[in-house]
């Protein structure tokens, strides 16, 4: 069985290219990314999806209200039959109708070692507290900011040298790694969730 994967997206889309390059070299099995859905119309990541032959949705949130927003996106996963619902840089909260339907098939990527430094510009966060160590994290997403069970996450030495930029970009290195890899264990029905804890299957 195909698992159909969704992708929310609002930027550049390199997790999505991450993700895709991923299931095109056969490192995900039986998956296939059936939509990507922007709340961005320039979004990048929408032509990443059309060179893949993969079908690019724009739905502008000025043409709805909140709960409105989130009916339309919730029609769309439904509309390709969604399994699988990843968020790959979507900066847009999310309602709780679509976490609730989603739960615990629900994946997120955030660029900070969880719980620390959630919310937006995690990575400058880490850099201004003065943090020694960074990272990355996937995990489930619930009805929380940057909360849900997580899945894997990435140590990032912050270096003497550094400045946000560079720092930026060894963490999204490792980002490319551990999203098709986290994607990849929930595909193939490794990931078990017990409680906070996710339990790797053999
Ligand atoms: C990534 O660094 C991702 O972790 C981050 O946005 C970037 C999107 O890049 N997400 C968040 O901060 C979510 N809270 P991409 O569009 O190239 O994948």
């Amino acid at each position: 069985m195909t698992v159909k994967i969704a992708v929310l997206v609002s930027g550049r889309g390199s997790n999505l290219q991450a993700i895709i390059e991923g299931i095109e070299k056969g490192y995900i099995r039986n998956a296939a990314i059936h939509v990507v859905i922007s709340n961005k119309a320039d979004a990048y990541a929408l032509e990443r999806a059309r060179n893949h032959g993969i079908s690019a949705v724009f739905l502008d949130p000025k043409e709805y209200d909140r709960a409105g927003y989130d009916r339309a996106i919730l029609n769309v996963l439904k509309q390709y039959d969604t399994d699988l619902l990843l968020l790959a840089g979507y900066f847009r909260p999310l309602g709780n109708e679509i976490i609730e339907v989603y739960k615990n098939r629900m994946l997120n990527i955030h660029p900070s070692l969880l719980p620390a430094f959630k919310g937006l510009h995690a990575q400058k966060q880490a850099f201004e507290y003065g943090a020694k160590v960074a990272g990355c994290t996937v995990h489930f997403v619930d009805e929380g900011l940057d909360s849900g069970p997580i899945i894997i996450q990435k140590c990032v030495p912050v270096l003497p040298e550094d400045t946000e930029e560079t720092l930026t970009e060894r963490i999204l290195e490792q980002e490319h790694i551990i999203y098709p890899e986290a994607v990849r264990l929930f595909v193939e029905g490794k990931l078990k969730i017990e409680g906070r804890n996710v339990v790797f299957l053999s």
